[in-house]
């Protein structure tokens, strides 16, 4: 029953956010009597959608939910108000809420009013589920998952910049998942002046309810042209800065500019990004930048994940890596992955790992 509310949590990843995906079964003598997952931030919880469909047969029945029901009045009624005035017998969660201030409350409810409480069944898988959402509310900043598109000896672009497509057509739609279970899609303006992006999600890889994620450009210097792609398209661009030298042309033009610097480098701070990007609701944040803004992250020790697309090609050695960092010198300087996932997305390798402290 929990394994199957995890899978129905998993539907809700690209329209939850920034609300944690959840799922809900109802089940009474094995059978599965309603359930429901949270399928639009600010609509009904997975709860109230399972007890719906239940009806009456929710009474006496086992709820089985990924994560804690809600005790606060949110933009919907609390679930614990809505399980007791159901009936239901008892609750099981894999995991509590890590939101501190509300953390056990649920269940405490739930346990007060005489229905019977069990936690922590399949509490790794949600973890794992949810570790943008957690990492929001513990950490204070998003999970941070960095995308690159490589050829097979680890080149981005050629020195001239051209990177235009490296990875073929199936991995770049496989991209688009990535761009819709995010909250924002960061990139550098080093990107934003080579390549003009869009960073949009197209509907018809991935449905995200016509919600497009926020658009990030850090931009020390303010140099995004006004003409920027991203600006005439739908959805948010917010750009962070430290120089005020065209701010109010590019708000005119649509994006939101924000400074953020750090005085000592003369560039946009990365933790204030991620903790301000938290502040706004981002779970998951998607970096598709070159090597300097990806460099920058993995030195600061700020990438929790790496999804690499690598296309089977030799790029030669005039060509740009993956990572621009200071002048390594001994192998004990190298940077441990750990690999979670590898596959073949039409001709190119997918390949998914974990920055690591350890070799
Ligand atoms: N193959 C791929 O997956 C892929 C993906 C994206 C791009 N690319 C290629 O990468 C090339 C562009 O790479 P790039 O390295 O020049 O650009 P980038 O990494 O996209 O952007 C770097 C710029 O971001 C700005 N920035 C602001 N705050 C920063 C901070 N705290 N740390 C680091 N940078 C910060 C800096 O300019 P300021 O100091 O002015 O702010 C910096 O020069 C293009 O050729 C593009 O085609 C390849
Ligand atoms: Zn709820």
């Amino acid at each position: 029953m929990m394994a199957r509310a995890l899978r129905l949590a998993a539907l809700g990843q690209y329209t939850a956010h920034p609300n944690p995906m959840v799922g809900c079964v109802l089940a009474k003598q094995g059978e599965i009597v309603g359930e429901g997952w949270h399928e639009l931030a600010g609509e009904a919880h997975a709860e109230i959608n399972a007890l719906r469909m239940a009806g009456d047969a929710a009474r006496g029945s086992t709820a089985y939910v990924t994560l804690e029901p809600c005790v606060h009045h949110g933009k919907t009624p609390p679930c614990v108000d809505a399980l007791i005035d159901a009936g239901i017998a008892a609750v099981v969660v894999a995991l509590e809420d890590p939101f501190r201030k509300v953390s056990g409350r649920g269940l405490r409810a739930l346990a007060d009013a005489g229905i019977s409480v069990r936690k922590g069944l399949m509490r790794k898988s949600v973890e794992k589920q949810l570790e943008g959402f957690i990492s929001r509310n513990v950490r204070g900043r998003p999970l941070l998952r960095v995308k690159i598109a490589a050829s097979m000896d680890g080149c981005t672009a050629m020195a001239d910049g051209q990177s235009q497509w490296i990875t073929g057509p199936e991995a770049r739609a496989d991209v688009q998942h990535l761009r819709a279970r995010s909250g924002a899609v960061m990139t550098g303006i080093g990107t934003v002046l080579a390549d003009d992006p869009s960073l949009t999600v197209r509907e018809a890889s991935a449905d995200t309810r016509g919600r497009q994620p926020l658009r990030v450009i850090l931009d020390s210097k303010l140099r995004t042209p006004v003409s920027a792609r991203m600006l005439t398209l739908p959805g948010a661009t917010l750009i962070y800065c430290c120089s005020d030298n065209h701010g109010e042309a590019l708000s005119a033009a649509g994006a939101e500019v924000v400074m953020l610097g750090d005085q000592e480098e003369g560039q946009v701070s990365l933790p204030l990004v991620l903790e301000d990007l938290a502040s706004r609701g981002v779970n998951e944040l998607l970096v598709e930048a070159g090597p300097t803004l990806a460099g920058k992250l993995l030195e600061a020790q700020l990438v929790d994940e790496l999804v690499i697309y690598q296309a089977p090609h030799i790029m030669g050695s005039e060509t740009r890596g993956m990572f621009r960092t200071p002048a390594w010198t001994g192998l004990a300087d190298r940077r441990a992955l750990r690999i979670t996932d590898v596959r073949r997305v039409g001709r190119d390798l997918r390949i998914t790992a974990r920055v690591t402290d350890q070799d």
